[in-house]
């Protein structure tokens, strides 16, 4: 009886001098392999020993400190070399813990235990990690295409293709950024040749994330669609874009689409209709987690012929017009020249035979009267 007493108000002492933050957990959330703080401060005193722990018991032992030390020999292996607090903030009152590289089995609740002279105190910091679809961005500016993404891979490798296969001259920068990510940019001289698909291949940590760029140049009329996809794709997106301003977005997953007031006439099925602006339309779409298309749209107006051209084309045509007058012409020329000869030679064979039959015509007999006198 007198011991479960001590123990009752042994655990009423502690629950007394443990001083519960108030408040709900804090939630972080931070990309997959990135740099993460777990936030947690505490009333500066001294003596601090600082006690991070994880999992649904608080049992594993994620970073501890006292003696003004760091002590690594209580973590577990899955933390070893990715944890450390920031010492100078320490006696500020600051027991944040900075973690490394983080991890889907980095999810979950972290306890901050703190005790100083004064108190101890606990709170709970939840963390999420985001599947960060690393971003590739395709785009073209001054007849310069540039692919983009920011990457945990401090070495992602960045590929180029065409189709039909061309040769390309491309310059790849990869950078850091800050969270620890890494942003690699790539640039290739764009020729307008349209039709051809251009890709960008990003391959990190066994990922592969694909961007397509694919140009079409239309003119203005009353009938243009542009369509970007022949069929929806589960778990896709969509972003329609003229010029840069926002058309549209769709997202399958929700189902949710929110179309621009301005366009709304212009917009049905996921396809652009009766429009009335040259420029810039892109359809973005991310189709999975790691691919991006571009359908890039270049709406021109309708070719008129320039004045140049129709003056040209008019002398062309007059050209033409002579060229078959002076075909008729010779042509007429031609049938009434052989006509006249005709009507002549007949004329004549009339005469020659009218005058053998007289006898008369002494220039003509020789020639007509041989056959008779062999006859006769
Ligand atoms: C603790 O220190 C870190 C690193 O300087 C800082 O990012 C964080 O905001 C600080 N937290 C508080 C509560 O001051
Ligand atoms: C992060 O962790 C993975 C797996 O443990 C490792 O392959 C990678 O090199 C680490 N990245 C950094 C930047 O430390
Ligand atoms: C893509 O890159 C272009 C040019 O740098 C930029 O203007 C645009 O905002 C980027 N788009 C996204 C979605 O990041
Ligand atoms: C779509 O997303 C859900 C939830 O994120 C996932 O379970 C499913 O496998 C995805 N489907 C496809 C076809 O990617
Ligand atoms: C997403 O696309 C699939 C495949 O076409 C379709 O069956 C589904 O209804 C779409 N989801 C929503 C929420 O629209
Ligand atoms: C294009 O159409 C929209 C709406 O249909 C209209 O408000 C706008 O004035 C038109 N623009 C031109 C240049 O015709």
């Amino acid at each position: 009886m007198a011991l479960k007493r001590t123990m009752l108000l042994l655990l009423l002492t502690l629950q007394w001098t443990l001083r519960q933050v108030k408040g709900q957990d804090s939630q972080v959330t931070c990309p997959f392999r990135a740099e993460c703080i777990l936030p947690c401060s505490f009333p500066p005193s001294i003596e601090e020993i600082i006690h991070w722990h994880f999992g649904l018991n608080t049992d594993q032992t994620v970073h501890t400190y006292y003696h003004k030390k760091d002590q690594f020999k209580f973590q577990i292996p899955r933390y070893s070399g990715r944890t450390s607090l920031f010492s100078s903030q320490i006696p500020r009152g600051n027991a944040s813990l900075l973690l490394r590289n983080v991890t889907w089995e980095d999810q979950g609740r972290y306890q901050c235990y703190i005790s100083t002279k004064q108190a101890s105190q606990e709170s709970f910091v939840v963390l999420t990690v985001k599947d960060e679809i690393p971003r590739v961005n395709i785009s073209v500016k001054d007849h310069e295409l540039m692919c983009s993404s920011t990457q945990t891979d401090p070495n992602p490798q960045l590929s180029w293709t065409t189709d039909p296969p061309s040769d390309m001259n491309a310059k790849t920068v990869i950078s850091p950024e800050s969270s620890g990510l890494f942003s690699v940019k790539s640039t290739l001289d764009f020729n307008k040749k349209q039709d051809t698909i251009y890709t960008c291949t990003i391959r990190s940590e066994g990922l592969e994330i694909r961007a397509t760029l694919k140009q079409t140049v239309k003119s203005l009329q009353q009938d243009l669609i542009l369509t970007c996809t022949d069929k929806e794709v589960i778990n896709s997106s969509l972003t329609w874009t003229f010029n840069d301003d926002i058309i549209l977005t769709y997202d399958n997953r929700t189902s949710h689409q929110k179309v621009s007031d301005q366009w709304r006439d212009h917009f049905s099925k996921r396809s652009l209709h009766n429009l009335n602006r040259t420029g810039t339309y892109v359809c973005s779409r991310q189709t999975s987690v790691h691919r991006m298309d571009y359908v890039l749209f270049r709406v021109e107006e309708p070719l008129t012929e320039s004045p140049s051209e129709v003056h040209s084309g008019v002398k062309w045509s007059i050209l033409a017009v002579l060229i078959i007058l002076i075909i008729i012409i010779i042509i007429i020329i031609s049938i009434t020249v052989l006509v006249r000869r005709l009507k002549k030679s007949k004329a004549q064979d009339n005469r020659a035979t009218r005058t053998s039959n007289n006898g008369t015509n002494l220039e003509m007999s020789p020639l007509h009267r041989e056959p008779e006198k062999t006859l006769s």
